[in-house]
């Protein structure tokens, strides 16, 4: 390890603490015996039960959190909004049941997602589907399900879905998903609102209206209203800021080319939420009022009527709720060509359960949960199982000096883009998940077994 970095990664005050905007919620350190429990359940315990690693999610905090983002909206609109739970971010039955508890809608972006929240008995008509390249037998499902919003993305889409919603005679709800040319501070392949990218029409070259000229024409399609999606982890209000201003002059100029105003202006998701100390997202109340004041005052300035606004928030309902419970295998001290040296330490999982770290080189705050320690503090990198230099689960950490083999490390924020984009490279079956609350710890998706991946194999 270098002097200059480890010097700009400043050593924690007190090892041992959990810092209560990273960890789920009802993670607590027992004062009596140093171990980490969520929700009253012992780490050591949920890997004796489920083994590790495991995904443990904190059900009550994610019931909760889908409940801020409901009230939150609903107290800034006065009921003139609505909160669709983006399923990319993670998605399972029991999820689909939690929105529905709650009272939320929900966004997919492929048939897979789709057939989840059916089966898991979810009112098509609360569902809201996305997808640049939704195959003709995607939008069908769809169309047939009775979804509530279909979001266009292209013209030959605009053609198909019509086709099939006049086939089926059936009038489908569709946003034209618009690129407004704003660019979310943010890593470049999850900024997904500049120009030069796959999603959406153009505001600019003319695309967006031409869209909305020929859905207008339609019969068998209802314009009900534009959407953007802007990015990804973002912790300002700017953007969208930008962003409601140029659909604002939009709805403009549809009002003034085909007479109507649109109802519904769906502003995405991409909320942001704390993997590391530096991380500071807002309240939902305050993210809420804010993008409700900023539609509010570019409706006005353009003589428009309130549209009723839709969110789609995905990381910031699931990503705080999970950690991911890892038994270190091995640690490993490598010497470097400056004298220095660094310390590795490999978990039993990796890039398979989430390959966040390697793909957007995503920082993540680890702990040592099995125990409290008093010893020293050692700056290491947290490593995979998997042949591959980059399996990195966090690049720089630091964990007590006696840190050993049979320790159990849990990595916070894992709940969003964690299982969902979890692979089997190298064959490495995919963890389960755990949903924990005070009466329970259960599987709400189970581990996958060898014999899982072996049966996809056609011999
Ligand atoms: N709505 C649309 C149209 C989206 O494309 C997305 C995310 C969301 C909502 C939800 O965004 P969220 O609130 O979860 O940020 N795999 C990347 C994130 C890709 C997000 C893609 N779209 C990651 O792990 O950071």
């Amino acid at each position: 390890m270098s002097s200059s970095e480890s010097g700009a990664f400043a050593v924690p005050a007190d090892l041992n603490a959990l810092a209560p905007h990273i960890w789920p919620a009802g993670a607590a350190r027992s004062t009596a015996t140093g171990v980490v429990s969520v929700r009253g359940h012992d780490v050591r315990e949920l890997a004796r039960d489920f083994h590790t690693p495991a995904y443990v999610l904190d059900e009550v905090e994610f019931r909760d959190r889908i409940g801020q983002w409901k009230s939150a909206f609903a107290q800034a609109t006065d009921g003139n909004a609505d909160v669709y739970y983006a399923g990319k971010a993670f998605l399972c039955s029991a999820v689909v049941r939690w929105l529905d508890d709650e009272g939320i809608n929900l966004d997919v972006c492929t048939a897979g997602e789709l057939a989840v929240a059916l089966r898991a008995g979810f009112e098509p008509h609360r569902i809201l589907m996305h997808g640049n390249n939704k195959s003709t037998s995607e939008l069908r499902q769809a169309v047939m399900a009775g979804v509530g919003l279909v979001v266009v993305d292209s013209f030959e889409e605009i053609a198909r879905l019509a086709h099939i919603a006049g086939e089926s005679d059936v009038v489908q709800s569709v946003l034209v998903r618009v690129t407004v040319g704003v660019e979310a501070h943010t890593h470049e392949f999850i900024a997904t609102a500049h120009e030069d990218q796959k999603f959406g029409f153009s505001l600019s070259g003319g695309q967006a209206l031409e869209a909305v000229r020929r859905i207008h024409k339609l019969p068998a399609l209802e314009l009900a209203g534009l959407h953007s999606h802007i990015g990804s982890q973002i912790f300002s209000t700017d953007g969208f800021e930008v962003a409601a201003h140029r659909l604002a002059e939009f709805l403009v100029q549809v009002r003034d080319v085909c007479g109507v105003e649109l109802p519904l202006l769906d502003l995405g998701g991409g909320l942001g939420i704390a993997y590391t100390e530096t991380d500071e997202p807002q309240a939902p109340q305050l993210i809420a009022q804010q993008l409700t004041a900023i539609v509010s005052a570019e409706c006005a300035r353009s003589g428009l009527a309130m549209p009723r606004i839709l969110v789609e928030p995905g990381r910031a309902i699931a990503g705080p709720t999970t950690m991911t419970l890892y038994e270190v295998g091995t640690i490993k001290t490598v010497e470097l060509d400056d004298g220095l040296s660094r310390t590795y330490v490999s978990v039993d999982g990796g890039m398979s359960d989430n390959i966040r770290p390697s793909l957007y080189d995503a920082d993540y705050t680890c702990s040592l949960v099995s125990r409290s320690s008093t010893a020293d503090p050692m700056l290491v990198r947290v490593v995979g199982k998997h042949c591959e230099t980059g399996d990195v689960v966090v690049k720089q950490a630091w964990l007590p000096a006696d840190l050993a083999p049979g320790d159990l490390l849990a990595v916070a924020a894992t709940g969003a883009y964690g299982r969902s984009m979890a692979s089997n490279y190298n064959h490495v079956p995919r963890p389960p998940v755990v949903a924990v609350s005070e009466d329970s710890a259960r599987l709400i998706v189970r581990r996958e077994t060898v014999e899982d991946i072996l049966a996809l194999d056609v011999d």
